[in-house]
């Protein structure tokens, strides 16, 4: 780590859905900087009063800055930790961004038993959990790793099945797509990389606790 390094807290934020509880939440307690905002085109914007750089990643992307210490903290849902599986430490359940993880399929496709899904092809942006969730269940299955809009592929016929986060429903209704079976729910973490949580012990340390504290009460209001 160099001085420059060494004097600035760097936080990633994810672009999407958790960018503005988190931001919201990291400014209650004083951690903000002028001109943050998910669509700015400045990538890294500085608090030089309060020597805090937030840098703003794709989702999938943010716990990679956060393992190899190109970003100290970050803000990212336990799905993309699930997924991802990089060595950071995970110190905070921030309680919000509630989703969960499951398995869906087109009415039409359902089947009686869950083992009567096997060689069937499942799309989904988790392919990594997709995999370890049907070889836990003991089921052959082909994982299609897509990007983004996972529903649309059971619509086309890319595939028969899906692995995806659902928070409301209201996507798996819209294309008329069933739950068939759980995997995991999932809520916003904060997280450290490792090296950064012990040469930045004290702020690192103190702003967990802060948020602790935030989420005990119940977060921002
Ligand atoms: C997520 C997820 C579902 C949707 C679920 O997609 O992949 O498509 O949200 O939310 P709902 O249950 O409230 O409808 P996201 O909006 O992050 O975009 P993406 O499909 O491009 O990844």
């Amino acid at each position: 780590m160099t001085s420059s390094d060494m004097e600035y807290l760097t936080i990633a934020l994810p672009k999407g859905k958790l960018f503005e509880p988190s931001a919201n939440l990291l400014a209650e307690l004083g951690y903000t900087a002028e001109g943050l905002s998910e669509n700015s085109r400045k990538l890294v914007i500085v608090n030089e009063a309060k020597k805090i750089k937030f840098i703003i990643t794709k989702t999938a992307d943010l716990p990679t800055y956060v393992e190899y210490g190109a970003a100290d903290i970050g803000i990212i849902g336990k799905d993309v930790l699930l997924e991802e599986a990089k060595h950071v430490y995970e110190l905070v359940d921030l309680k919000f961004g509630y989703c969960r993880l499951m398995v869906a399929v087109p009415q039409a496709l359902k089947q009686e038993k869950f083992s009567d899904y096997a060689h069937m092809r499942v799309a989904t942006k988790y392919p990594n959990i997709a995999e370890r969730f049907f070889h836990s269940m003991g089921i052959q299955v082909e994982i299609i790793k897509l990007n983004g809009s996972i529903e649309l592929a059971p619509m086309v016929g890319l595939a028969e099945m899906i692995v995806d986060i659902v928070e409301t429903g209201r996507t798996l209704k819209e294309n008329q797509l069933i739950e068939v079976a759980q995997i995991e729910p999932a809520t916003a973490r904060f997280i450290a990389n490792r090296v950064s949580f012990k040469m930045k012990f004290d702020r690192i340390n103190q702003l967990t606790k802060d948020l602790q504290e935030l989420v005990t009460r119940g977060g921002v209001k």
